[in-house]
């Protein structure tokens, strides 16, 4: 089915394809010059000192517990309100999730006092998730951090550019990972990148996205190396210069987009903050945000009534999402199982509307008045 209002639609142009053919012409399409420009212009927007491209963003989770030293029976604190994959990261290393509520319906992400409740002797770190591109509550989390000498991994997926007192988001805690995945706010079909001020990972996580090898061969095909050693069991993580090239158009248009995004959003908070049977989480919210999403929550509601409204969205055209079902409810990770009230709430009671820089003012009328009719049913 075609829906009249998608829930994300990509900001592709000329730009993007003549990016790529212009790669694909220089015969150098895996990882080489594109993806070193790609990651030295993400560092300098971030103001961070090494960024490193890899093939999506759970791979870059993946990485960041290696690096950290996280290992067989260590535990992490994450949010169960995520995707799978920052919680999957901590599994790929044999450690144990131990899953942290939300603070609230209005702030849905990590409670600090909640993972506080949950360190103990084999708490090795914290990861934490920016939930649509709205911060975490950085400064209580980080000084928890210290407090317990514990790591903290920055799941920062949908926040690029996106700031906490001055800081960009993912380049506050020991490491920081983003994806490129095609609905993000930076697309290049598939990617990611971890960041880290830290000169020790930054060197490990080069080493290990590309097999352990001391030298790759974009650096063999130019001379500088004519052989290699292998010097850890790294993996094949790496990005290709084909998604750089794209990547890199996708940098110079993130700005602007940003700004679209600010907009759409005041349109909706327009438009629904008088509707008494929602919740805007992170209406008041004043930092610079990415704007990822445009989740909204039911009060007083159900599962079963989310999804009624959901359909009737779906009747009109408008395709809605939901950001996220809860982690520890999956199959997966029954083992791990806590009880986290406020989570179970949202999941069960949240609703993603549409978000995308291109989305109109009337669109956002068309989606707040089906999604005020929805409510009544
Ligand atoms: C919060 C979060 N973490 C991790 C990921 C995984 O990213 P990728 O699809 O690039 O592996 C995503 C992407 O959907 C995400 O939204």
């Amino acid at each position: 089915m075609e829906y009249k209002i998608p829930l994300f639609e990509l900001n592709f142009d000329e730009a993007e394809e003549n990016a790529a053919l212009e790669t694909i012409r220089s015969k150098w399409i895996s990882t080489g010059p594109k993806t070193t420009e790609f990651e030295n212009k993400f560092s300098s927007m971030l103001n961070v000192k090494h960024s490193v491209a890899l093939s999506n963003c759970t791979v870059a989770l993946h990485l960041a517990m290696k690096i950290l030293g996280i290992k067989n029976g260590d535990e992490v604190i994450c949010p169960s309100l995520t995707f799978v994959a920052t919680a999957n990261s901590i599994r790929y290393v044999n450690a144990i999730p131990v899953f942290a509520d939300v603070k609230s319906y209005d702030d849905l992400t990590l409670d600090p006092e909640d993972i506080e409740r949950k360190i103990t002797a084999k708490t090795k770190a914290i990861t934490v998730m920016h939930y649509g591109g709205f911060a975490c509550d950085m400064d209580s989390i980080m000084a928890i951090a210290k407090k317990y000498n514990l790591e903290v991994i920055e799941d920062a997926c949908h926040g690029p550019l996106s700031e906490h007192k001055g800081r960009k988001l993912g380049t506050i805690g020991d490491i920081g990972c983003f994806s490129f995945f095609s609905n993000k706010n930076i697309s290049t079909g598939e990617g990611g990148m971890l960041v880290t001020n830290n000169a020790e990972f930054y060197k490990r996580a080069n080493l290990l996205r590309s097999h352990g090898m001391t030298s790759l061969s974009y650096e063999r095909s130019k001379g500088h190396s004519t052989s290699y050693d292998v010097v850890d069991l790294g993996f094949n993580y790496r990005m290709d210069d084909i998604r750089s090239s794209i990547g890199i158009v996708q940098l110079d248009k993130i700005e602007t987009d940003l700004k679209n995004r600010a907009e759409v959003r005041k349109f909706y908070i327009k438009e629904l903050s008088e509707i008494s049977e929602i919740i805007i989480p992170f209406q008041d919210y004043s930092e610079f945000s990415s704007n990822y999403i445009f989740p909204v929550i039911l009060k007083n509601s159900t599962y079963e009534k989310r999804d009624l409204v959901r359909n009737k969205l779906a009747e009109a055209g408008i395709q809605t999402s939901v950001h996220y079902p809860a982690v520890h409810k999956f199959s997966i990770y029954k083992d791990f199982y806590l009880e986290m009230p406020v989570t179970d709430y949202i999941t069960d009671n949240l609703i993603t509307l549409p978000m995308y820089a291109n989305l109109k003012k009337d669109d956002v009328g068309y989606i707040c008045e089906n999604l005020k009719n929805s409510l009544k049913c």
